[in-house]
């Protein structure tokens, strides 16, 4: 509880302190994502750790109709002010939450969920599973979950401190860097779409696509 209180008042901090944090560009798994889901015929998207938005207004930009969630207020502000600005308040919601907690949609009622580069932060592996099974529960079935996550490969993996549970110290945020086995065993009782390595802004990263099974006819 101590590491989460912490976590949240150091995300907090550094949005406060910096408007500009990660950018406005959308990242490449937004962009990669984007495709995906519009294939797949999905039209509305819940984006967990959407930070200040680069990602979700991009994806409103793109025609989904998007609902983002931050556990950092600042961060969440700067989203909604930006979505008002671009004309798209009408595709983009924005609701404080905290990803250790149930998840607000009832059971089947979202078509896709995205997380860019959040599950890597400081979440134990028991709260991965039961973050994975919530996504889960709210999807519809033959919904997708798209995440990114730093990749074992990334050079700063094994150059920062550990402080315990597989987590690792960087300038005050604790994160997690994931192998196959962690990536294989969060796909349980999923269909795996694909788990790819790809590199941007000098980190090496996992983008994974799963799948909710339909049930069996
Ligand atoms: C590396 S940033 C990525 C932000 C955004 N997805 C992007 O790509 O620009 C990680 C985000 O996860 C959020 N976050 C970390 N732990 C969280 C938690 N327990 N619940 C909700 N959000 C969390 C942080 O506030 C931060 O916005």
């Amino acid at each position: 509880m101590e590491l989460a209180r912490a976590q949240q008042e150091r995300w907090q901090r550094a949005y406060e302190q910096n408007p500009g944090l990660n950018g406005t560009d959308p990242s490449a798994a937004a962009r990669w994502t984007v495709r995906l889901f519009g294939a797949a015929g999905i039209d509305d998207v819940l984006e967990l750790g959407a930070g200040q938005g680069r990602d979700a207004l991009y994806l409103a930009r793109q025609g989904f109709s998007v609902h983002a969630t931050d556990f950092s207020e600042a961060a969440l502000s700067r989203l909604r002010l930006a979505a008002q600005r671009d004309g798209l308040d009408d595709r983009v919601t924005a609701a404080l939450h905290d990803v250790r907690d149930p998840l607000p949609p009832a059971d089947s009622t979202v078509g896709a969920v995205y997380a860019n580069v959040v599950l890597n932060m400081a979440f134990s592996r028991a709260e991965l599973r039961s973050l994975v099974t919530e996504i889960r529960r709210v999807l519809r079935p033959g919904g997708l979950f798209v995440y990114t996550v730093w990749s074992t490969d990334d050079s700063r993996y094994g150059n920062c401190s550990e402080i315990g549970d597989g987590l690792y110290a960087n300038d005050g945020f604790a994160c997690r860097f994931f192998d196959l086995d962690l990536v294989t065993d969060l796909a349980d009782r999923w269909e795996l779409g694909g788990a790819d390595l790809y590199t941007e802004d000098d980190r090496v990263l996992w983008r994974v696509t799963q799948a909710k099974p339909a049930p069996a006819s």
